[in-house]
């Protein structure tokens, strides 16, 4: 993910990536490239220097510790998702840094998503009259690598607070009761973390929402939002092929100027630390609803 960071960051007049910190050889050297400033760990990268924020991009299972270090180092900082890999760790990660005034943002970019912005405002505008149901999908192209798959939380957790954080900020509701299913098909079956899995949630505000998300789609990494009322009803394939790459480098974009703006003292437009921690909590009943058997067959 770093390295899709850099390439949308690349591409901005707003923000500059300055030094990267990679403790591991072969990503180091396949940096090296780039001309930037490479160090071994971050404690090097924090003493030389010269940095307005940090993009935290390490495994999940390392956020807090970092986001610990970086709020005594008093820097700005936008944290990839999930924030660590349950609410708890988030929710300390939110409470270090606001009790320090350090600022912290959560890489959720679909917030950044143009058609997903519109689709917010029609809906609290009540263009689509009061929500019976909001559907998110999220299916990738291919399962992720093996350390990734152990160390980012299960399939709730590493891809599900995506679609948990989208109908938070869609809809302004909190989540409710949470029913899972694991699908019994799988290409490789994982023990533990299923190809695909569906969280059919209530919501505060009386709605329902369905997460529905894959490992493995023929058209490669996919998202689309289903959004039914009782005024009318919409539906945004937001990452889709043939754009999906255009849309997804451009939101990474315009959320790194937004946490630049954010870092120099403006107001954070894009998700916080409590909304970290509520979408890890959504995540962490949908995971354990399929832990204690889901809903039978
Ligand atoms: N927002 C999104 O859509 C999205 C997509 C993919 C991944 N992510 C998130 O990005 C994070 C990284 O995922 P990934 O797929 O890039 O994983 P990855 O394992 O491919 O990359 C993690 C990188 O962090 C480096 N690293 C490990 N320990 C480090 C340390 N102490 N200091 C600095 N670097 C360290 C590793 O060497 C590796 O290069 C995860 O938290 C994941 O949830 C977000």
């Amino acid at each position: 993910m770093g390295r899709n960071h850099l390439r949308a960051i690349k591409a901005s007049d707003q923000v500059q990536v300055v030094a990267i910190a990679e403790p591991a050889v072969a990503a180091r050297t396949a940096l090296e490239p780039t001309g930037l400033p490479l160090h071994a760990d971050l404690e090097s990268m924090l003493s030389a220097g010269g940095l307005d924020g940090v993009l935290v991009c390490v495994p999940s299972t390392m956020h807090l510790d970092t986001v610990k270090r970086l709020v005594v180092a008093k820097l700005p900082i936008l944290c990839e998702k999930p924030v660590g890999i349950t609410a708890e760790q988030a929710f300390l990660a939110a409470r270090l840094t606001a009790h320090a005034s350090v600022p912290l943002q959560v890489g959720f970019w679909r917030r950044f998503v143009p058609a997903l912005k519109r689709l917010r405002e029609r809906i609290a505008a009540g263009e689509l009259g009061e929500i019976y149901l909001v559907a998110c999908y999220q299916w990738d192209g291919a399962p992720p690598g093996e350390y990734f798959r152990t160390h980012s939380g299960g399939i709730f957790v590493d891809m599900g607070v995506h679609e948990f954080d989208q109908t938070r900020w869609l809809t302004g509701q909190e989540f409710g009761d949470i029913s899972a299913l694991a699908s019994g098909v799988a290409a490789e079956p994982w023990p533990g973390d299923p190809e695909s899995a569906q969280a059919l949630c209530v919501l505060s505000g009386g709605s329902s929402a369905l997460v529905s998300l894959g490992r493995r789609f023929p058209l490669g990494d996919v998202c689309k939002v289903e959004v039914f009322g009782t005024r009318n009803a919409d539906e945004c394939r937001f990452l889709w092929p043939p754009t999906a790459d255009d849309t997804f480098f451009e939101a990474l974009k315009v959320q790194a100027e937004s946490f630049a703006a954010y870092a120099r003292g403006g107001e954070r437009e894009g998700a916080g630390g409590d909304d970290a921690t509520a979408a890890l909590a959504a995540a962490e009943r949908a995971a354990s609803h399929l832990a204690s058997g889901g809903v039978p067959p």
